[in-house]
């Protein structure tokens, strides 16, 4: 303990990232033996010893929640463009439970996640737009469940004046990928109808809220009739019980036969196909994600020409890399958050080294919202 701006990063130490990660500039964190540390002090490089490296849920397979296990690893070094954050929140992203089911492995052990929020305590050679002790949350492929991760700085943001850093860590991946699906490649309009699947997660109480504050009359799946009541408080007008009913038949009759002319799919497999055969004439279905574990290798287009239909892949990690566009978007989102337009909804909070359970918490499909995980 000690940092200046409260975060608890005992184990860390300006010397030691001074010494071996050639950052341009690393807050100081007192040790216990050490004379106090201000972010411009020269570096102790007695302090080397004094320090452990940090704590990770890591794991070395991919498979079930209990693959987890909670490790001393190396810490992570921030390289040009790249600042090194004291994470404080994990946002536990519907990809990083998919990642850790079954994808890939980058390195052994693997520390997987997206998205977390924290504080800037280094800064590789060249960032400009931020300060050590900016609260910042940041996206990345992998590396979030972890007490430090790097990140880029086309990859951060500020957090605003007024919001809470564990609802900061929920907002990039889930509400820019919502607004993006909705707006940008859905082209949704006020007086239209969308569709929203899996509306209990993360993605989809986003899109709720934004289609609703649009204009739009909002539809969505869920699994289960408590979940969809839930709902109703963020902006749903007709909820769709998956499990109980047929999702086409459904939307059908609630448009008078028309379908929707907005589809965010983020369950992907069979719910894609049936998507396409609820979409309304000119309808647009954005396919998003593979939530139910059964991607589509095949989709039948057929109905998509003569209805003058459009289905689109999206990746918001395209969008981050290739347009600036997307970052601001993102930010603005930040902003409507902060201001109380747009809700953050957090479930349950599991400390880091407890991120088997939180997994296995998600899986059980109580999840309502985002599960927090706290270093
Ligand atoms: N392409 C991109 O850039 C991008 C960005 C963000 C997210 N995604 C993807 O979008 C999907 C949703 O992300 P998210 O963050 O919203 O996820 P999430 O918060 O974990 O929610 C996933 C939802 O999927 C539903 N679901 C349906 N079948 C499921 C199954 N077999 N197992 C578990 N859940 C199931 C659950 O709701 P019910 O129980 O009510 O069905 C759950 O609420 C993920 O596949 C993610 O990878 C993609």
């Amino acid at each position: 303990m000690g940092f200046s701006t409260d975060v608890n990063l005992s184990r860390y130490s300006l010397a030691a990232h001074s010494a071996t990660c050639q950052l341009s500039t690393t807050v100081g964190v007192r040790t216990a033996a050490s004379p106090p540390l201000g972010p411009k002090d020269t570096p102790n490089i007695a302090d080397i010893a004094t320090l452990a490296p940090m704590k990770a849920a890591v794991y070395s397979v991919t498979g079930p929640p209990d693959v987890f296990s909670y490790e001393e690893v190396p810490d992570p070094t921030a390289g040009r463009g790249e600042l090194l954050v004291a994470v404080e929140a994990v946002s536990i992203e519907g990809g990083d439970t998919l990642n850790r089911a079954g994808g890939e492995i980058t390195r052994a052990p693997h520390i997987v996640g997206y998205q977390c929020a924290g504080t800037v305590v280094g800064l590789g050679e060249g960032v400009e737009s931020f300060s050590l002790g900016d609260r910042v949350v940041t996206v990345g492929v992998d590396g979030s469940h972890a007490e430090l991760r790097v990140a880029g700085e086309a990859f951060a943001w500020k957090v605003p004046d007024g919001l809470a850093t564990e609802e900061a860590a929920c907002v990039p991946v889930a509400f820019g990928t919502a607004h993006d699906c909705l707006f940008e490649f859905g082209r949704l309009q006020a007086g239209e109808t969308a569709l929203v699947h899996a509306g209990a997660g993360g993605v989809g109480i986003g899109a709720i809220q934004m289609a609703k504050a649009a204009g739009a009359r909002v539809l969505s799946t869920a699994s289960s009739a408590e979940r969809l009541e839930r709902l109703a408080a963020y902006g749903l007008d007709d909820g769709i019980n998956y499990a109980e009913v047929d999702f086409v038949d459904a939307v059908r009759s609630l448009t008078g036969g028309r379908g929707a002319d907005v589809i965010v799919d983020s369950v992907g497999g069979r719910t894609l196909e049936q998507s396409l055969r609820a979409l309304a004439y000119r309808g647009r279905c954005v396919t998003v994600g593979d939530a139910g574990r059964h991607p589509s290798e095949r989709v039948d287009i057929s109905g998509l020409r003569p209805n003058n239909q459009t289905l689109s892949g999206y990746f918001l990690g395209a969008e981050l890399f290739m347009a600036p566009r997307a970052h601001a978007m993102i930010a603005g989102l930040l902003d409507d958050v902060a201001h109380g337009s747009l809700r953050v909804v957090i479930d349950r909070r599991f400390p880091l080294a407890e991120a088997a359970a939180a997994h296995a918490y998600i899986e059980s499909r109580q999840a309502f919202g985002r599960v927090v995980l706290v270093p």
